[in-house]
């Protein structure tokens, strides 16, 4: 797929050209929206900002509203004067607007220092990667048999339909909804796998339930805190996380955003929305936000608003939105809860049956669904920034580690992951959808210039997914300002494409 990069950025110079030349911010109908408004500054709220930035031009104002930290999900702790990611920490080398956002800004991209995997059952290991490439595939196919490659031909096929967004949204073409926006990259298959369960998808596929239980599971475990019955579409976002040729970026994953802000000129203030609501305002409609800080509370009007943040009721956004008439549908679902152990400490490898420390060879360990785990991984980490020289620390000496539970460890679960520890920081996150097989996907439009972006979590939550909903709901927003609606939701995409060069 290399092929992608040099001519997706030949197609985003030609579009832009071809944007400016036939319409123009000036060219507009109507006078361009003076103010916009963004709730949240995680990736997909900085990302929105940048993207809205790019198609209205220097002249709208920007504001992005911001209850917390600046990352939201993407977020770093700090252990013995080195940062942590707690949050969302790796990108696959496919994730090019990830990507593009890191060439911009100029940061560096972290590659990881390599480890190996194994899976544990609570009792023993199953599964354990070695240090030869061959005997891998060789054990993986003895064990397996023809599962594996099956597996990699589905999970490849997937992502090059995906990868099609990229020309859609270079070419300016954006989505009401995210079913058209799936619908448009691979047909009804794609909605089909937003509503099957990915062990049933695996299963027609001709994958082995011994492999979905070995390999799958503890992979949707480590990445979405779920088993296998989670939708098949988030479970190959999840499987793709799983590859090779994956990075992070160097000082932490959530400098992106705050790179981002800057890059957009947006104006961030630090506050939590808690009303949104529409004043007619002549032809077209405006929108009240009401914010508060801890010591003031304020008010302002904007033309454009985007919605970044999860609006499930059980997350918390504290918004709530008055006047609409009918009234807004409530967003349904909630979140899973993942808790992220930063733990400095000695890991208890006797538990993993492996009394000398010295012979543990590990860096992370996997788990499968066995009842009573209490852990769905537990990996040695890097920091945010590696200087050159740096080295793993050997299982016999004090490290920082991840854990990642389904509740809080206590003491008892601590003492028996860890000989010892010196400290412990524990993020609860609320952290991506808990999904289920019958979920509808939250809307895209939920008024005529109020935007969410979230939605598209329920298809997939990866920061890239939030990244290509930034840039669809920007690409939205512009063209139903300009009322370009040739440019929202239009059929055959491959194939006008095509022609149009
Ligand atoms: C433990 C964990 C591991 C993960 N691992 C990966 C990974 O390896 N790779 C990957 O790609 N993805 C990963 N993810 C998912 C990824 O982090 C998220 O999909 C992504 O960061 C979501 O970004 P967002 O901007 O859409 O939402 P968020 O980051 O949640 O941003 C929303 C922001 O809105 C703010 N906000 C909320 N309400 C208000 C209000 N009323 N007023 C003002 N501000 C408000 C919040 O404070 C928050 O900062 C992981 C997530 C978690 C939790
Ligand atoms: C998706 O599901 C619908 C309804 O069940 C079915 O008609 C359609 O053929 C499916 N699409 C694919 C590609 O499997
Ligand atoms: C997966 O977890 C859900 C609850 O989150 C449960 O209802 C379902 O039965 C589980 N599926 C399997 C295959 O264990
Ligand atoms: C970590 O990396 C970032 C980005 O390259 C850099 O700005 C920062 O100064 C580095 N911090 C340390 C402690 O080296
Ligand atoms: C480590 O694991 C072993 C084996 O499961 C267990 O007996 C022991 O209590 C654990 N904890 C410590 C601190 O050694």
């Amino acid at each position: 797929m290399h092929w992608c990069l040099p001519f997706r950025f030949l197609l985003t110079l030609l579009s832009s050209i071809l944007a400016l030349g036939d319409s123009g911010f000036a060219q507009l109908d109507g006078a361009p929206p003076s103010k916009i408004a963004i709730v949240g500054a995680g990736i997909g709220g900085t990302a929105t900002a940048h993207f809205l930035r790019q198609h209205f031009g220097p002249e709208v104002h920007i504001d992005v509203f911001e209850k917390g930290t600046v990352g939201g999900r993407l977020a770093t702790v700090t252990v013995n004067h080195q940062d942590y990611e707690s949050g969302g920490s790796i990108i696959h080398s496919l994730n090019l607007h990830m990507q593009d956002f890191v060439k911009q800004l100029g940061l560096k991209y972290r590659k990881n220092v390599a480890g190996k995997t194994a899976v544990f059952n609570g009792e023993e290991f199953i599964l354990e990667e070695t240090d030869w490439y061959l005997l891998d595939l060789f054990r993986l196919w003895w064990r397996y048999g023809i599962s594996f490659i099956r597996l990699q031909m589905w999970v490849e096929e997937i992502m090059e339909k995906f990868m099609r967004i990229y020309k859609y949204q270079g070419h300016g073409y954006a989505f009401s909804s995210v079913e058209e926006l799936l619908h448009s990259l691979g047909g009804s298959g794609f909605l089909n796998m937003t509503h099957r369960s990915l062990s049933e998808s695996l299963l027609e596929l001709g994958v082995s339930q011994r492999f979905i239980d070995e390999v799958i599971a503890p992979v949707m475990r480590v990445n979405y805190g779920q088993n296998i019955s989670i939708p098949a579409f988030v479970g190959a976002v999840s499987l793709a996380g799983a590859q090779a040729n994956l990075w992070a970026v160097e000082g932490g994953n959530k400098l992106v955003c705050s790179g981002l802000l800057k890059l957009a000129k947006a104006n961030l203030i630090q506050a939590q929305v808690t009303t949104i609501s529409p004043h007619a305002a002549g032809e077209s409609t405006q929108y009240q936000l009401n914010y508060a800080t801890l010591t003031e509370k304020g008010s302002e009007f904007y033309d454009i608003v985007v919605v970044a943040t999860p609006l499930q009721s059980s997350v918390g956004s504290g918004i709530s939105f008055q006047g609409f008439e009918p009234q807004l549908p409530d967003i349904a679902g909630s979140y899973h809860h993942t808790v992220a152990s930063i733990v400095h400490g000695y890991l208890n490898c006797s538990y993993f049956g492996f009394p000398d420390p010295k012979l543990f060879p590990f860096a992370s360990v996997l788990t499968t669904d066995s009842p009573g785990l209490f852990f769905n991984s537990a990996a040695s980490i890097c920091p945010v920034n590696i200087s050159t020289g740096f080295r793993r620390k050997q299982p016999q000496e004090a490290g920082v580690y991840k854990v990642f539970s389904p509740q809080p460890l206590d003491k008892p679960a601590l003492k028996t992951l860890f000989r010892s520890y010196y400290s412990v920081q524990v993020t609860d996150w609320q952290a991506y959808p808990h999904y289920g097989s019958t979920q509808d996907l939250p809307p895209v439009v939920l008024h005529d210039s109020l935007y969410y972006l979230n939605g598209i979590e329920w298809a997939g939550s990866a920061m890239e997914m939030s990244s290509v909903a930034a840039k669809n709901i920007a690409l939205l927003a512009y063209h139903r300002w300009s009322r370009q609606l040739e440019m929202v939701d239009q059929k055959d995409l491959m194939h006008k494409i095509k022609t149009e060069l």
